[in-house]
């Protein structure tokens, strides 16, 4: 196979953050299983620590800040999303004194604000790297050797108008909500939980999170951006995505 160079995009500075973090000889995730020896080590329970405190904690966390935001920035986004949760509060669809899981799948509208916000606002913005298996690939016109190590990008994939429709770029919850067809072609590449087996293993358990506590947020409180002028959100999108000066007002409903 000819060699041609290859190349990452410099700009996805998460992998090289993610590179870093994983080259740095103290935090290097054990090449063995730990699950296979009976007792971790120094370097196993250091390595679980961190993938736990940035995976499970960051991750949802890196969730909840577009999810309010996005949805508080499009006031028709946020009259549909609360219009839907009071019907289902008035209706009794939704148990009380808290939301079950199941009942907050049933809310169409506010499904479709979570896929967006998924896609829109990855809260991880790069898989963990693989290494390419023999006899290596060709990619795009690249030949790229076995035992490279490579990772791919969310936020690129996610922003791919010739899946995601040419207003990829904005968060529109409707796109959702449109044929089926349309939205299992946008599943197939949605890449928010990382792809194949090394996907994220706590996936089920951060919707479960997520889903629960934003709908009591906004069963609960109507929610105003209270950012300070000349103070704006800042919002990094690091291997998992920072947010600064985030402020916002919330005012319990009567
Ligand atoms: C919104 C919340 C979350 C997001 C967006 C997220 C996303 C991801 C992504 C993109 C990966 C890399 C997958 C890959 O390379 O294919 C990952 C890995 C991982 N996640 Fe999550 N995650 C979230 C919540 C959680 C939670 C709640 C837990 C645990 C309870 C968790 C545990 C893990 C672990 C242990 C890994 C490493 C898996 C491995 O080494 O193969 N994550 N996550």
């Amino acid at each position: 196979m000819e060699k041609k160079p290859y190349f990452f995009d410099p700009s996805v500075f998460s992998y090289n953050y993610l590179f870093l973090f994983t080259k740095t000889p103290s935090y290097r995730i054990p090449s063995y299983n730990p699950l296979s020896i009976q007792t971790l080590n120094d370097e196993a329970v250091r390595a679980e620590t961190i993938i736990f405190m940035s995976a499970a904690l960051e991750g949802v966390a890196a969730f909840i800040s577009p999810f309010i935001n996005n949805t508080i920035q499009h006031p028709s986004v946020y009259a549909k999303l609360c219009a839907e949760i009071t019907h289902a509060e008035n209706s009794g669809a939704l148990s009380s004194p808290v939301a079950t899981y199941d009942e907050t799948c049933r809310l169409p509208y506010f499904m479709a604000c979570v896929y967006e916000t998924l896609r829109h606002d990855a809260p991880a913005q790069t898989i963990l790297p693989r290494y390419v298996s023999e006899p290596g690939i060709e990619a795009h016109g690249f030949c790229i050797p076995a035992a490279t190590e490579m990772a791919a990008s969310p936020y690129i994939i996610h922003r791919d108008q010739d899946i995601f429709g040419e207003d990829a770029d904005e968060f529109k919850p409707e796109r959702w909500m449109g044929d089926q067809e349309r939205r299992e072609r946008m599943e197939k590449y949605r890449m928010w939980f990382g792809y194949g087996d090394r996907e994220c293993p706590g996936k089920t358990f951060a919707h479960l999170e997520f889903q629960k506590l934003l709908v009591e947020i906004f069963r609960r409180f109507d929610i105003e951006s209270a950012v300070i002028p000349g103070k704006g959100l800042r919002h990094e999108r690091w291997a998992v995505a920072m947010f600064w000066n985030h402020w916002v007002q919330f005012r319990e409903r009567l």
